[in-house]
């Protein structure tokens, strides 16, 4: 089929064009693939614009240098990306490849002028397409009809495609929250593949899995995506127990995507415990952040009562974790996002939180403390300033110290 709409015109930017006269001048092919093409069939706008050539790296390298076009992101060199900014556009092009040796984990990579062997490395079908400047899609393993009945399938044999690279497990399936409508239903056969070899996945750096992983977490059909992960075994490869309630990740999920949880928010509610959390930090290695989200809600999540009104309960906590870190208040947030209430998180969307009005140094002024007694006398006001709901000021707690 040819493409000939707005949406495929309007990639013709002068940047673009200027960086595709190059191409031509010396007779290198070029054509969009992956992400953008699947987009356009879809009728919407591509946000990558993903570029494949038969020119080499060091072509290209060549090629941008002696018409002065800035080059960024050299680490892709090495594996066949070459990234260039024209005015305030980047163009990433990636010369054609064939993956050469794989042991499930890494590529050798070579590359190649041949079309149909750089679509055949590719994962899933509707990746495995190609564009060319003028509107014809390239098309060699039904990728296009694949994109219009949303099915996600591997290129070629899954079980092969699998064990060349077990990341694929978690790409089968943030492809599938891509590209599926509800109701959503799963290809049987892939997922017996996926349970067959899903254990290869534990070999498997955890940087590369939580970045796959985020991008479901973050993404469409969470908690049905959820379902077929547990279904097939591969929830223990992502650092999580082995026995997880899906019901309860469902629950927080419903009552939380209101408000934009973090990922790890939701991730929190298949978390039994602490011990849970520091096996999965050392499968994968979260971020500091992530980790602080989920430690602060294991801690805290049992405080909630329905019968109960949670308010105060909640300010105080806030006002305690405030006073011993400030950036737990984005962390103090996502728990108020995972018990999922509208009325307690409009509370605390426009809650100004109160900050202790005494400091050490006018203890030493006033009373010419110093030493231990001026933590002792701060604890004691810091209790006072609480049960006065945190309303007497700096000269009201000196008074009640001076009476102490
Ligand atoms: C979550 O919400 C969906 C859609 O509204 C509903 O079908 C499902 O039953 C809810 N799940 C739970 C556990 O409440």
């Amino acid at each position: 089929i040819k493409l000939q709409s707005p949406l495929f015109t309007n990639l013709f930017t002068d940047e673009f064009r200027f960086v595709q006269h190059l191409f031509e001048k010396e007779n290198h092919e070029l054509r969009f693939c992956g992400g953008a093409v699947r987009d356009l069939l879809l009728g919407k706008a591509p946000h990558d614009l993903d570029l494949a050539t038969t020119a080499t790296p060091t072509e290209m390298i060549e090629m941008f240098r002696k018409n002065d076009v800035r080059l960024i992101c050299e680490n892709g060199w090495s594996h066949g990306t070459v990234t260039c900014r024209v005015e305030e556009q980047n163009f990433e092009i990636t010369t054609l490849r064939i993956d050469r040796v794989t042991d499930g984990r890494r590529a050798l990579v070579e590359y190649t002028k041949d079309w149909y062997l750089d679509a055949s490395r590719r994962d899933l079908t509707c990746n495995s397409l190609f564009l060319t400047m003028s509107g014809n899609v390239i098309d060699y393993f039904n990728g296009i009809s694949d994109v219009k009945d949303k099915k996600v399938r591997f290129v070629g044999d899954p079980a092969l495609r699998i064990q060349e690279d077990y990341l694929r497990i978690l790409r089968y399936f943030r492809f599938f929250g891509r590209l599926k409508e509800e109701p959503a239903i799963p290809d049987e056969s892939t997922l017996q593949e996926i349970t067959k070899y899903g254990s290869g996945l534990g070999g498997v750096a955890g940087e590369r899995k939580w970045v796959e992983f985020t991008m479901i977490l973050n993404g469409r059909l969470l908690v049905l995506i959820m379902k077929m992960m547990y279904r097939c075994g591969i929830l223990k490869q992502l650092g999580l127990p082995e026995q997880v309630d899906l019901e309860e990740f469902e629950n927080v999920y419903n009552r939380s995507k209101h408000f934009s949880p973090n990922h790890m928010t939701l991730l929190t509610s298949i978390l039994k415990d602490k011990t849970d959390l520091d096996h999965f930090m050392s499968v994968i290695k979260c971020s500091r952040y992530e980790y602080n989200v989920a430690k602060f809600i294991i801690e805290h999540r049992a405080l909630y009562r329905p019968d109960k009104d949670m308010i105060s309960v909640y300010v105080d906590l806030l006002v305690d974790s405030y006073k011993q870190d400030k950036n737990l208040v984005n962390v103090f947030m996502e728990l108020m996002k995972y018990i999922g209430q509208a009325d307690i998180m409009d509370y605390f969307t426009h809650f100004n939180i109160p900050t202790f009005p005494l400091k050490g140094g006018i203890l030493k002024e006033r009373f010419g403390m110093k030493g231990k007694p001026v933590g002792i006398a701060i604890n004691f006001a810091f209790q006072k300033w609480k049960e006065s709901r945190y309303k007497l000021d700096s000269e009201a707690l000196l008074q009640l110290i001076e009476n102490n």
